[in-house]
């Protein structure tokens, strides 16, 4: 059984300081409703748990109507790892795979779903990512400390998954889940390397304005 935790208990404050960037729309769904929808199709998703902030709680059940048959919604935390172990807790509990996929990340494929969930077959921990194009440097302030080798380098991307055993054996062990600002840097933290395999470069992050504008002209709009 494969399970996705899409975390979209955030408050977007890069994006809008007054609406949240999840309810802009996208092809004339939200950003919420089309990531959602992607995994709802998705014949191998069987559970979908999405945190949400307490306050929105209801506004997430009446856009997300349509998908209740898979859906779960619990309580977001004070980070997004946070976010995401509260969702943890509710995983079924014949869940084996667990796929981790940020709600703000609209143009997922299934595709990639699909490629991360075979990955798993072979794999604990499987991570996309694409390769880096502007060249990295390492600052203090606005002081260069050093330039970092741009081969040694990738940026990595959600869906992330993960055998549920592994995570949670991970959960177990950290001390400072609020630091970590993925779930493969929490198994790095106990020693496991995960796997990469290749991202998609329009499998956009919504962080700033600009981002959804990229996304409505890759969608056509
Ligand atoms: N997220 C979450 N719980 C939090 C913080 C973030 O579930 N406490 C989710 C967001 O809703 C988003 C994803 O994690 O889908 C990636 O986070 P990010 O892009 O940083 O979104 P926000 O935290 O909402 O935005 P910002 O950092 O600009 O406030
Ligand atoms: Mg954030």
């Amino acid at each position: 059984m494969n399970s996705v935790i899409i975390p979209a208990g955030g408050s977007g404050t890069r994006f809008s300081e007054t609406e949240s960037k999840l309810f802009y729309t996208l092809n004339e769904k939200t950003i919420l409703e089309t990531t959602v929808e992607t995994f709802y199709n998705h014949h191998l998703i069987d559970e979908i748990i999405i945190p949400c902030p307490l306050n929105e709680h209801r506004r997430f059940e009446d856009t997300l109507i349509r998908y209740t048959s898979k859906l779960i919604l619990c309580e977001g935390g004070k980070q997004r790892a946070n976010s995401v172990y509260n969702a943890f807790q509710l995983t079924n509990k014949n869940a084996k795979n667990i796929l981790i996929h940020d709600a703000a990340r609209p143009n997922i494929t299934p595709h990639l779903i699909e490629a991360i969930i075979n990955e798993l077959n072979h794999h604990p921990v499987v991570i996309p990512a694409i390769s880096v194009t502007d060249t990295i440097k390492e600052v203090q302030g606005n002081k260069i400390i050093k330039t970092l080798n741009r081969n040694n380098l990738k940026a990595v991307q959600t869906p992330q998954g993960f055998h549920k055993s592994c995570l949670e054996n991970a959960y177990l062990k950290t001390t400072d889940l609020e630091n970590h600002t993925d779930e493969a840097s929490i198994i790095e933290s106990i020693g496991i390397q995960g796997k990469i395999i290749a991202g998609t470069p329009s499998n956009i992050k919504i962080t700033h304005p600009n981002d959804l504008a990229i996304l409505r002209l890759i969608f056509g709009m």
